[in-house]
């Protein structure tokens, strides 16, 4: 962990949440005749941590992919940062690409690339900026996200699952991004790791006043970082709220996901106030089946 990072920002209010800076208004996504989104609607605020959740195949990736323009919608409008996707020109869309960093579950980084090379790739794609410069911005993300300047001549095979995680945050946030996209991040880390993963995302957060789209499965990652939860069913977006409030309604996928034990288990790590707003199904001890 960048302790001195940690450290500066930790009495540092969060980000104020802002103006939308993501809107998907009425998307409809065919792949075929497969119909993934359904007249699906998403705003996203700045300073926002939003987890998107849903089952496998409920087209959380693809959203995500839409949001940064990688995929179209066959109907309806995104909107990031007030440009609309479709009525870009390509210099715009450049433009946009350099304010939104991503890390995605496969292909986190460059096996064939050094940990130095890897963070240095988004300053090369840009041109002209002399090795001296990058090598400081390289050596500044590298401390930013916790891990000394040794690892930077190292191979990804020689990283531990979490080290390449924090690798793969240090590229995404090598231009200074306002917005951050992480598809499943803490997938495949361990307790521990994972614990150290959401700390650094609080921490950038803070730091950098970031909007945060995240996709993840993982229950406690999602109640410990999300300012919103947005859920993913029956092709749209069923709710978008704090989660103490998305739990309550009433919805197959949210009493199977959150209602669970290990669902209820992660809800008391919820700070106390929020805790309280919740309903009283999500703080029954007794296992549901047993009621
Ligand atoms: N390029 C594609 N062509 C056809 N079908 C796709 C494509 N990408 C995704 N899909 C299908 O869309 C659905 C949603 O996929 P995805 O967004 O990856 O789901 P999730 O990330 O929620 O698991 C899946 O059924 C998947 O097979
Ligand atoms: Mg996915």
């Amino acid at each position: 962990m960048s302790t001195s990072l940690a450290t500066a920002v930790r009495h540092q209010p969060p980000p104020v949440i802002a103006e939308p800076v993501i809107q998907c208004e009425d998307v409809t996504k065919r792949y075929g005749r497969t119909v993934i989104h359904e007249h699906l609607n998403l705003e996203v605020r700045r300073g926002e941590i939003v987890a998107l959740l849903g089952g496998s195949g409920s087209g959380k990736t693809t959203l995500v992919r839409q949001m940064l323009g990688l995929e179209s919608p066959s109907s309806g409008r995104i909107r990031v940062l007030g440009e609309e996707w479709a009525n870009m020109n390509t210099e715009t869309a450049r433009m946009l690409r350099t304010r939104s960093g991503m890390m995605f579950q496969q292909g986190a980084l460059f096996s064939s690339l050094s940990v130095y090379d890897n963070i240095a790739q988004p300053f090369r794609e840009l041109g002209k900026i002399p090795e001296d410069l990058i090598r400081e911005f390289v050596m500044l993300k590298l401390e930013m996200v916790g891990l000394s300047c040794k690892h930077a001549t190292k191979m990804p095979a020689a990283l531990s699952g979490g080290m390449i995680k924090r690798v793969g945050i240090a590229r995404a946030i090598a231009l200074e991004p306002e917005l951050l996209f992480l598809d499943e991040p803490t997938a495949g880390l361990d307790p521990k790791a994972s614990d150290e993963f959401v700390d650094l995302i609080a921490t950038l957060h803070r730091a950098l006043g970031l909007t945060v789209v995240m996709v993840t499965h993982d229950l406690d990652t999602m109640v410990a970082l999300s300012t919103r939860v947005a859920v993913l069913a029956d092709r749209r977006v069923l709710v978008a709220a704090p989660v103490e409030e998305a739990v309550a309604v009433d919805h197959p996928f949210i009493r199977e996901y959150f209602l669970g034990r290990r669902g209820r288990r992660a809800l008391l790590a919820l700070p106390p106030e929020r805790r309280a707003r919740l309903p009283a199904v999500a703080l029954d001890d007794a296992p549901l089946g047993l009621r």
